[in-house]
């Protein structure tokens, strides 16, 4: 049977025919120019980004040529030129050389070592603080310390040595020794990746030094800042915060108090009540993919590396200093695992003890000081070279990069496990 169709009808099915491919056509046309456009976006966003950073990479090798001429070796004479305080308890101060040569530049987040000639201390004292501004200026440079109270159960004890000294006795004018600028946590200025900057209290110090940097450079990279701490009267650099995050468009600066004080308005003084965590970085961030740079109290950095752990960022992506002497220096991160090391014997050679390393201790230092061996200690975080022990036998593994670089046929027991059995001369 033949199906005759009505010429209307045919009229009909054409138009839709002709409609349908005319959409069909005016589909695939403007998904390719879409795609087109894609395309031309994602390659300008990739050139965008080769562009900066080979102009990042240019500047940073002008200044990393300028860090190599500039350095120096052993310690300088600094003068202290201006002293400021910045809350109850901790001080700015603004450091001269004495010689009057240009500084170099350091990289944002590293630190100087002080070797501190104390009055009643029986030895120089080392210590290392974190440069707390911008790494661009020739002419000083600025730490900022906070004085160390005595232990909450001891009262009447004895408040920290150098941080007491820093703050009550040091005055403008007097001289330093200070080592060239050094250590591992530092902001790469090369990448292009968003990042976030957490400090702590007094920790804030190398994180801001690496946000004054980015905003002095001008680049436009998403970076997010927490500082979290107690209440406005220790609300540190409170100003300069403010001036950067009115100079850095692409900033977003959150201030968390954990013990808001009368007067302290939120909103305006700060922007959230607790501390500074990850449940607060999944409400605002929009994703976990950052770098996260954190420094502050040992506790703190506990609770937010484990917390990011657990958040899916990997481990290359979080960056962390804690301050202190190893008691507190160290996270769970940086603590040797038992492993290869585990059950190894240890020989102090001088001292006549035979001890068996089961992993438990966080440094060959902690180790000798927990069996009653005394070495003398300066920074405790593998900068000032004061720990430094002959290895008369054996091998060790480093927990951190050391920024002084040990003898040959020798180790810094702050920051060295055992690899193998060892006999040391301590
Ligand atoms: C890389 C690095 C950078 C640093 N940057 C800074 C900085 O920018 N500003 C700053 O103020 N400090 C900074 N510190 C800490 C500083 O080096 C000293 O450890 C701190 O000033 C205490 O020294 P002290 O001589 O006053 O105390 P000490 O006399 O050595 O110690 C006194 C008591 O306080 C305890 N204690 C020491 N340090 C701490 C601490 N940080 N937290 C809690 N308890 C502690 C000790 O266990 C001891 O019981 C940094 C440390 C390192 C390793
Ligand atoms: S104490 Fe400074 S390097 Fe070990």
């Amino acid at each position: 049977m033949t199906l005759i169709l009505a010429p209307a009808v045919i009229q009909v099915a054409g138009v839709v025919i002709v409609g349908a491919i005319f959409i069909q056509s005016v589909f695939l046309i403007v998904s390719s120019f879409r795609r087109l456009a894609i395309e031309r976006e994602q390659r300008r966003v990739t050139l965008d980004s080769l562009r900066y950073q080979a102009e990042m990479a240019t500047a940073e090798s002008k200044k990393e040529g300028e860090r190599t001429t500039l350095s120096w070796s052993g310690h300088r004479k600094f003068e202290v030129q201006r002293k400021v305080k910045e809350v109850e308890g901790v001080h700015s101060f603004y450091l001269a050389p004495h010689d009057g040569k240009p500084l170099p530049p350091f990289l944002p987040g590293q630190y100087l070592t002080f070797q501190l000639r104390i009055p009643d201390q029986p030895k120089p004292v080392i210590r290392c603080y974190s440069l707390s501004d911008s790494p661009n200026n020739p002419d000083c440079y600025r730490v900022s310390i906070k004085k160390i109270p005595p232990p909450p159960d001891k009262p009447d004890g004895q408040p920290g040595v150098s941080s007491t000294y820093f703050n009550d006795i040091l005055q403008e004018g007097d001289i330093l020794d200070v080592k060239a600028p050094s250590g591992q946590f530092f902001l790469d200025m090369t990448s292009d990746l968003p990042i976030v900057f957490i400090g702590g209290g007094i920790g804030l110090t190398p994180v801001l030094s690496m946000l004054s940097a980015l905003t002095e450079s001008g680049i436009k990279r998403e970076v997010w800042f927490f500082l979290g701490v107690r209440n406005g009267k220790e609300h540190l650099m409170k100003e300069q915060l403010e001036a950067l995050n009115q100079a850095n468009e692409n900033l977003r600066l959150h201030v968390c108090y954990s013990d808001p004080q009368k007067g302290d308005e939120k909103g305006r003084d700060y922007q959230h009540s607790g501390h500074v965590s990850v449940d607060l970085f999944k409400e605002l961030l929009p994703s976990n993919n950052y770098t996260f740079y954190i420094c502050g109290p040992p506790p703190m950095m506990e609770f937010l590396t484990g917390g990011l752990k657990e958040w899916g960022v990997p481990d290359d992506d979080v960056h962390f200093e804690a301050f202190g002497p190893a008691t507190v220096k160290k996270t769970k991160a940086e603590a040797p695992e038992a492993g290869e090391a585990a059950a190894v014997e240890v020989i102090f050679d001088r001292s006549g003890k035979t001890l068996k390393w089961d992993g438990g201790a966080e440094s060959l230092l902690d180790f000798a000081e927990d069996n009653g061996i005394v070495i003398d200690s300066g920074c405790r975080a593998g900068n000032c070279g004061t720990c430094v022990v002959a290895v008369k036998s054996g091998e060790v593994n480093y927990l951190t990069d050391p920024g002084a670089t040990p003898e040959e046929g020798s180790c810094l027991t702050c920051v060295a496990v055992p690899k193998t059995a060892l006999t040391l001369d301590a």
